[in-house]
């Protein structure tokens, strides 16, 4: 049995006296997209930043490959091969595609030419990197990222950071300001990086989103996981119903049925 890439295990966070985890455990293997859902202010955002050492579980335990670690800052965890793309895909619209790619990657141990800025270099490795994912739109790296579509950023922050070896890859919602169709343009990117062998966690409010690309769910309500299943356990009614706490659709079907009586 291969351990997973990155696990958590019984996992609290307090602020204070408000507990926003409680128990928390889930694990993400090599090759499978983990789907992180719930309602605004389950604790998604808060999760997904113990994950990417943004914050320090009050108490519980971090491991990657099996062996115990301490995400200390966001260094650390990118460091140990965790990124996280944020929604929007990052934030350097004024930056050149080539830039933007090398941003924050120390010029040290086999990045020579990038001691002095070769935007030629920096240029062909950013498009050739996008291209690899299927996004044969973006050719010229001195095109700014802020003139990209929404969908072109995420799929490119993606991409920045499969390149840059990343294993465990985070995304914060990154369909949910997106159209049909560049959402499933960033899908697919998703399925392409899990193709290549990265454990993803994929947080998001739209289950279909979830449905097209997640292998494991879990759904956390106030806190806590409500519900844990594989792909093709739960049909999308249920995992809606699960969302809403089972309450909420309950009574608009109540309300639906009693409407079609009149
Ligand atoms: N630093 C903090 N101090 C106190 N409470 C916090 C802090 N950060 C988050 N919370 C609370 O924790 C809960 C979970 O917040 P979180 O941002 O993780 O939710 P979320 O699931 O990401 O929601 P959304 O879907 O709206 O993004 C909320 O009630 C929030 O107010
Ligand atoms: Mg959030």
């Amino acid at each position: 049995m291969v351990a997973p890439i990155l696990e958590l295990k019984n996992v609290n966070k307090s602020f204070g006296p408000i507990e926003v985890l409680i128990d928390i455990s889930l694990q993400v293997k090599a090759g499978e997209v983990l789907c992180l859902l719930g309602d605004n202010g389950a604790g998604k955002s808060t999760l997904i930043k113990i994950m990417s050492g943004v914050y320090i579980p009050t108490t519980g335990e971090i491991l990657m490959d099996g062996n115990p670690v301490f995400l200390g800052s966001p260094r650390q965890a990118s460091e140990r091969g965790i990124a996280t793309v944020h929604q929007f895909g990052g934030t350097f619209p004024l930056m050149s595609i080539g830039r933007g790619f090398f941003v924050g990657v120390e010029p040290t141990k086999g990045w020579g030419p990038f001691k002095v800025y070769d935007r030629k270099k920096a240029n062909e490795i950013a498009v050739k990197a996008v291209r690899d994912f299927g996004i044969t739109r973006i050719d010229d790296g001195d095109r700014l990222v802020g003139g990209l579509s929404g969908g072109e950023r995420q799929s490119l922050a993606i991409a920045r950071a499969v390149h840059f070896g990343a294993r465990v890859l985070i995304l914060d919602e990154p369909t949910a300001a997106l159209g049909v169709k560049q959402a499933s343009h960033v899908l697919r990117i998703v399925n392409e990086a899990k193709r290549r062998g990265l454990a993803v966690v994929f947080i998001t409010h739209q289950v279909m989103h979830a449905m097209a690309v997640g292998d494991h769910f879990a759904v956390i309500i106030r806190g806590a996981i409500a519900a844990d299943f594989k792909k093709g356990e739960r049909t999308r009614e249920e995992i809606t119903d699960l969302m809403a706490g089972g309450e909420t659709m309950a009574a608009l079907e109540a309300e639906i049925s009693a409407n079609a009586i009149l």
